[in-house]
Order: C-alpha cells, then sequence, then structure tokens
C-alpha cells in the first residue's frame, strides 16, 4: 500500500458534465418555470398516487416512524469551538485539496456541494464534517444547558484540517491543530464531569489519516491516540477494527432527499428499474510492485472486462474524469444487479452506498469493508443486503466472479434488492433546510447510538462498573454477531492489514 500516492482523494465532479447532470432524475431545480414545475408536481403527485396503490410497493420507507416526541435524554449540547477550528479551516478550501477540480464548492449547501437539481448534489466523498455539523444546527434538541444534555458535540473538522497538511508536512505542523484541540476541550468546564467521554465529533476521513503507525511516520496525524479522544467517540466514515474510540458511519453520497414523498418516489423508481448488466465496477488499478499478488481490485477489473455480463467504469489515468461525475456513476449502478466492492487504498469505500443508493446489491470480499463497520446502519445479518465472496476463494480461482453471482436465484436478488433500497433512509444525509424531520436518516441513527453509548458509560461511571467486553483489539468482533458466523472465522482477516 503506497500511502501517499493511492490514498483516495477529495472527489469531485468534472467540469464539463454539470450543466446536463441527473436531468432523468426528478428535478425540481432551478431553472424550471413556474407552469412546468407545476406540472411536475401534478404529474408527480398522479404517479405517487398510483405507486401507492400498487401492490408490493414501497409505501412508507422502512423505519422511518420518528416515535420520540419529546427530547428528554436527547439533548445535545453543542461546543463552541473557536473558528480556527472549523468555519476558519474552509476558507483556503480551493488549495487544500490538490485534485478535485471543484474543490471550492465542497462546503455549497451545507456541505452537500453543488446542486444539480431536485435532491442530488456533487457531494465530495470527505465532507461528511460539514454535513453534520450543518445538520446538528437544524436537530430538534439542542440545548444551551451542558447539565441537561445527553452528550456534547464537538464541531471540529479535523479532515479538513488535514487535508491541508496530509502531504510534506512534517509532523509538528501535522499534529498542531489536534493537540491545541485536546488542550482547549480539556480546559472547559463541560469536559470535567465525565473526563470527556460524554463528548463527539465526526472525521470526515479515514481512521488512518488520524493514526500515525509510528511517532516520526510520514502518514496522518495522532489525533486519535491523544488521551483526550481516546475518551471521547469520533464518528468517521472507516473506523479502526482494533480501537473503541471511533464509530464508522455511512459515507456521504449524491442524494439528500428532504420529504418521506421523495424518498419513495425513488426507492420505487429504482425497484422498478430494468438493470442489463449483471456486475459492475467503478475503479481504477492501483500500482502494486513486481511479482506481488493481484489484488482483489486487479481480479475485479480483469474478470469484469473478460465477462460479458459486467459493465466497467475505468478510472485509470485519462478516463478518471468520468469516475467523477455522479450522472455517469448512478447510471452504471442503476443499470446493474451487483456492484462489486473490492478492498481499494483501504477496506471501504465510498462506492458501496453510491451502489446502494441505486439499489444494487453489494458485493463484499472482505468483511471489514462494511459488516464491522457500520454496525448501527446496516442489519446484522449480512446476507440479507449483500453477498460476501471471501477473498481467499475468488484469489485461487475455483470459481469466477460471474459464476458465483449467476448462482443467486432472480428471488434472492429481489429480495435483497428490496432489503438494500428499505434500508436507503437510514444510509442517505437528508436536507432539513427546509423543514421538520419527516424520516430518520444516518444522522439520526448516529444521534441516537451515540446518546445510547454515552449513557451506557455513565450508569457504568456511577455504578463504578466496567465494560464487560473483550480486549480492545477484538473491537471488530463487537458488530459482528451475525447468525451463525464461527468464533474465529474472520480472524485472518484482521490480523494484518494488506
Ligand atoms: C516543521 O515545519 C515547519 C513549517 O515548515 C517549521 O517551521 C518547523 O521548524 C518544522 N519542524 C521540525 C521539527 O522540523
Ligand atoms: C520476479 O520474479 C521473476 C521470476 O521468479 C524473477 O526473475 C524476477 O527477478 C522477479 N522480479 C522482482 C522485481 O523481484
Ligand atoms: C480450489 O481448488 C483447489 C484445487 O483444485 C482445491 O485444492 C481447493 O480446496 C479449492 N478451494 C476452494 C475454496 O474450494
Amino acid at each position: 500500500m503506497d500511502r501517499q500516492q493511492s490514498r483516495k482523494y477529495p472527489m469531485s465532479i468534472g467540469k464539463k458534465d454539470t450543466a446536463r447532470l441527473l436531468i432523468h432524475h426528478l428535478s425540481l431545480g432551478g431553472g424550471v418555470d413556474t407552469v412546468r414545475r407545476m406540472f411536475y408536481v401534478v404529474v408527480v403527485s398522479l404517479v405517487l398516487c398510483f405507486l401507492l396503490l400498487l401492490p408490493g410497493e414501497v409505501s412508507s420507507p422502512a423505519g422511518t416512524a420518528l416515535t420520540s416526541s419529546g427530547c428528554d435524554g436527547r439533548y445535545i449540547f453543542v461546543q463552541e469551538l473557536p473558528a480556527r477550528f472549523n468555519v476558519d479551516l474552509l476558507r483556503n478550501c480551493c488549495v487544500f485539496s490538490r485534485w478535485a477540480g471543484d474543490a471550492c464548492h465542497l462546503a455549497d449547501n451545507g456541505g452537500f456541494g453543488r446542486g444539480l437539481g431536485g435532491d442530488w448534489y456533487a457531494t465530495d466523498q470527505f465532507t461528511l464534517e460539514l454535513i453534520f455539523h450543518s445538520r446538528m444546527r437544524q436537530y430538534e434538541c439542542l440545548t444551551d444547558d451542558p447539565d441537561r444534555a445527553a452528550a456534547v458535540f464537538v464541531p471540529f473538522y479535523p479532515g479538513i484540517e488535514m487535508g491541508h497538511h496530509l502531504w510534506g508536512s512534517n509532523v509538528s505542523v501535522r499534529d498542531a491543530a489536534p493537540l491545541e484541540l485536546a488542550q482547549w476541550l480539556r480546559s472547559r468546564p463541560e469536559w470535567t464531569k465525565m473526563g470527556g467521554r460524554d463528548h463527539f465529533m465526526v472525521a470526515g476521513r479515514i481512521t488512518w489519516d488520524f493514526r500515525r503507525w509510528t511517532e516520526d511516520g510520514d502518514w496522518g496525524s495522532k489525533l486519535l491516540l491523544l488521551p483526550e479522544l481516546k475518551s471521547m467517540t469520533t464518528l468517521i466514515i472507516e473506523s479502526s477494527p482494533w480501537h473503541r474510540n471511533d464509530m464508522a458511519i455511512p459515507y456521504p453520497t449524491y442524494f439528500h432527499p428532504s420529504t418521506v414523498a421523495e424518498l419513495t418516489a425513488w426507492q420505487n423508481r429504482v425497484l422498478k428499474q430494468s438493470r442489463p448488466w449483471l456486475f459492475s465496477f467503478a475503479g481504477a488499478p492501483r500500482w502494486r510492485p513486481p511479482n506481488s499478488t493481484a489484488s482483489l481490485r486487479d481480479l475485479s477489473i480483469e474478470q469484469c472486462r473478460a465477462s460479458a455480463r459486467c459493465k466497467l467504469l475505468d478510472c485509470a489515468g485519462e478516463r478518471a474524469g468520468s469516475c467523477f461525475s455522479p450522472r455517469r456513476i448512478m447510471a452504471l449502478f442503476e443499470s446493474s444487479v451487483f456492484c462489486l466492492q473490492p478492498v481499494g487504498d483501504s477496506p471501504t469505500r465510498r462506492s458501496t452506498f453510491d451502489a446502494m443508493v441505486a439499489g444494487c446489491v453489494p458485493v463484499f470480499f472482505h468483511p471489514g469493508s462494511a459488516y464491522t463497520q457500520y454496525a448501527w446502519h446496516l442489519p446484522r445479518d449480512y446476507r440479507r443486503y449483500s453477498v460476501f465472496l471471501p477473498e481467499e476463494v475468488v484469489r485461487q480461482g475455483n470459481e469466477s466472479i460471474e459464476l458465483a453471482l449467476r448462482k443467486i436465484t432472480a428471488e434472492e436478488v429481489a429480495a435483497m434488492r428490496k432489503e438494500v433500497v428499505g434500508m436507503l433512509p437510514r444510509l442517505v444525509y437528508g436536507d432539513r433546510r427546509r423543514g421538520a424531520a419527516e424520516f430518520d436518516d444516518a444522522f439520526d441513527v448516529a444521534v441516537e447510538k451515540v446518546i445510547e453509548r454515552v449513557q451506557k458509560q455513565r450508569k457504568q461511571i456511577t455504578e463504578g462498573t466496567a465494560d464487560a467486553v473483550a480486549e480492545e483489539k477484538y473491537t471488530w468482533k463487537q458488530s459482528l454477531v451475525s447468525t451463525n458466523l464461527g468464533e474465529d472465522e474472520w480472524d485472518h482477516y484482521f490480523s494484518h492489514w494488506g
């Protein structure tokens, strides 16, 4: 793994495509005149009424009921950080990403990025910090009184901050803001109550960007290794399997619906979509040392290219631009039954969530790509919504990916797709700028779970008990508990990292 070169670069869309983007999607957005808009509304309403009458349709997305109306036990106190820890970091965001052509728009629309019409945005994969902070401002149970709060939110933008220093800065530069933040938090009266154990923050880059392997290593900061941050909970797009202080939550996608009607219309659309391709893959090969074994990513590309039933979106070199186009990415996944999600620079991929939004069943080769990561948001029984092809089976070449996927019956596929589509409300970051919550989204699920976690810790502190769980290095196992997984079946996946 070549960290400097192959790290996931902030991704934005190409320049040419934006005008025509996603016009086939339900679009009530800018530029549509009033008459057309009204026409749209009437047509959409009729279509919705019709859809609601059909049997087997999604009439309301799964898990939408907002059960708890009161705020008791749900109050969040937002720590007021000096601007240098968040909004000031956006001032230079045109330069902070060296690869993204569109970095200046990252922070538009509360972190969703540039609008593409309707509920669609050119959302960068590393903007979760902005999305979360902006959503927190709309959270219905904010309090000014720390004593009343169930948890304390720290709106630091560690990934954006890190983006300024990942390449070519020395260790003291990379650690400066993390150390300053830790010291600042520790000096606050709110900190002393639980020693920070009721504090949480969000990091929009993967855990290894904040867990430097060695004191003077050339990649990452030591943010998540600091004692203060070990007490806190950090919500992150990819967590460490061996540490407790971070918890993975979904990557942002391009889809940010605000109402149940918009969500339901989309769910019904992707359920019905015709999907000419059995499977597809969007990605580029990675550099690998001569004579080293092919990665699953290489094998995915190779086998996809060789199969008449696979569609490849090649992101290598000149062609990389198409992989930054939300329209092309979504069109690919919407026309595929299965979407391959091999390990890349790190085990998780944003593409997993884009695929699921498109109603494409994800295919994983490593349990660390999703099953041991997003335990708060994904069902425990991974067989219900995904296909797991163990890496070693594909690698030994006993059975091609295509052959394995062709064995899955149409009924099984339909059931999995229905499950994936039913999960969507919990996987997307909804747009609450236009009003009240109509469904629990990825943010709501995360906040609820953080509060549960803090409550558990509070109970342990008052009762003087300790967590009964195993050693920290087995953290990844806690999220499993899948029906009939042998105790040690997946140990070899987590005994080392590629
Ligand atoms: C690290 O880099 C900064 C800025 O370039 C410089 O001022 C500082 O002296 C460097 N520190 C070390 C220990 O090299
Ligand atoms: C690769 O393997 C071949 C054959 O085993 C060997 O001759 C060659 O030196 C190896 N190359 C490298 C860079 O290790
Ligand atoms: C793959 O095939 C080889 C030889 O044909 C066999 O030894 C091995 O057990 C097979 N592996 C699996 C996972 O079926």
